[in-house]
């Protein structure tokens, strides 16, 4: 099979590190890739939201399969897109369509469908440029802290968390005026929720599901969990509070309900589901959904997964994911994310990048990096993921704190404290 990937960061390298490793694979291409997929397979020159030049890409290069690794996409109704061209409407998209990426592309959509099927969330209200004076009164009617999420997408900035009520108030007022654009045109306002979080990944043909190991995800940039939020600096599966009765729980109330209610409300889901959930005294609640793999989840989740990640999309393609079987690695498997000094703010790029070939026993992801004169530069703010495997978290971490140490860049920076929270 030939396979098209889209995407460019650690969650893509990922990917095609185990796509690149099903015998169904005859040959992988990954738009645009970084300077790291091109040891999995052909780096393409197309971006992933040129529609017209990925479906030419794959009618010339006898493409099978299209597996989409960011939300951007798919929001903008790629699956859609292929479905609509003769041409292409017989490749399958690893991904769901446009109306199914609602469930990420919308706040406001999500938290309505949720309360539709009785997925435990979060209470909320939202409001828009009509209703502020609302949207006012609604939080005197809350405590303290307040949450206010842009309805849109908006880069993973659209959530705020403001301690006292004027804060929450101003923002409010910021964001309906088109603080984050569009994005935030609508606001949803809801209840904090207290507890850990924990990712949980589905894929499933919009019938079957298949659950995949979960992982929790370190946000802030400082150790201790201080700072701003960046796209992740590292992640750690199994999450010990993740028990099986913890997880039958998450299935019978969030997993089930999701993929029958989209069913039912004849919305086309072909595709990873990122469930953001929160352990709220024992009990899951869902933070968000996003409608893709998370990152950098998917550089430590993609270790665990034992079988042919192939075959399951073959099994999502086909609506057969039930005759597919899915097995898990019993180890731990961590990555610990290196980034560019001053990041999540202002950083460099360009930076020679030294030592990867001296890394030994972990893998290495790239997220942003880039090829410049037969050299691998830094090219992101977040640059590097180092994943082990360990008999459990302790031990896969200090491989990968080890490891880390030989990857030798200007201004690197990880947390050293990844994973040290969980018991
Ligand atoms: P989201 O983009 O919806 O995942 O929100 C970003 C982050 O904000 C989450 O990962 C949580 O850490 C936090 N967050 C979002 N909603 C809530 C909530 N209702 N209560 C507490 N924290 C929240
Ligand atoms: N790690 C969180 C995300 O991918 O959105």
């Amino acid at each position: 099979m030939n396979i098209l990937l889209l995407g460019s960061g650690g969650r893509e390298h990922a990917l095609a590190w185990k796509i690149s490793q099903s015998k169904k694979c005859s040959k992988l291409f990954i738009a645009p890739g970084n300077a790291g997929t091109t040891d999995c397979g052909e780096n393409v020159a197309i971006g992933v939201n040129e529609f017209d030049k990925l479906r030419q890409f794959s009618i010339d290069n006898h493409v099978d399969m299209v597996v989409v690794g960011p939300e951007d996409p798919l929001v903008k109704g790629i699956y859609d897109n292929f479905a609509a061209d003769e041409r292409t409407k017989a490749i399958p998209v690893i991904g769901p369509s446009k109306a199914g990426a609602v469930l990420e592309g919308s706040k406001d959509f999500a938290k309505a469908f949720m309360k539709r099927h009785n997925i435990p969330t979060a209470a909320y209200e939202t409001f828009d440029g009509t209703t502020v004076e609302e949207g006012l009164k609604f939080l005197e009617t809350l405590k303290a802290p307040y949450v206010l999420k842009a309805d849109g997408l908006a880069a993973g900035k659209g959530v705020l968390i403001l301690p006292t009520l004027e804060e929450a108030k101003k923002e409010l007022k910021e964001m309906l005026g088109g603080m984050f654009g569009n994005a935030s045109a609508k606001v949803v306002i809801e209840e904090f929720l207290s507890g850990i979080e924990c990712s949980v990944f589905v894929l499933t043909d919009g019938e079957h599901y298949k659950i995949l190991p979960e992982a929790k995800d370190y946000k802030r940039i400082g150790e201790g969990d201080t700072g701003l939020n960046t796209g992740g600096m590292g992640s750690v599966s199994p999450v010990p509070f993740a028990t099986q009765e913890w997880m039958q729980k998450v299935e019978t109330r969030v997993i089930k309900p999701t993929v029958e209610g989209l069913k039912a409300e004849g919305i086309d889901y072909k595709g990873f589901i990122f469930f953001g959930l929160i352990n709220v005294d024992g009990e899951p609640m869902v933070i968000e959904y996003n409608c893709r793999m998370g990152d950098p989840e998917t550089e430590s989740v993609m270790l665990r997964l034992k079988s042919d990640i192939v075959d399951l999309f073959e099994g999502v393609a086909e609506g057969n994911l039930d005759t597919r079987s899915i097995e898990f690695d019993d180890r731990a498997a961590v990555c610990v994310m290196l980034v560019s000094g001053g990041y999540p703010e202002a950083y460099e790029k360009g930076h020679i990048i030294s030592g990867i070939d001296k890394v030994e026993g972990s893998v290495v992801f790239h997220s942003g990096t880039a090829l410049k004169d037969g050299q691998v530069v830094t090219n992101g703010g977040r640059v590097i993921a180092v994943s082990s495997y360990g008999k459990d978290k302790e031990e896969a971490l200090r491989k990968s704190f080890t490891e880390a140490e030989k990857i030798v860049y200007k201004d690197k920076y990880f947390r050293r404290d990844i994973g040290k929270d969980l018991k």
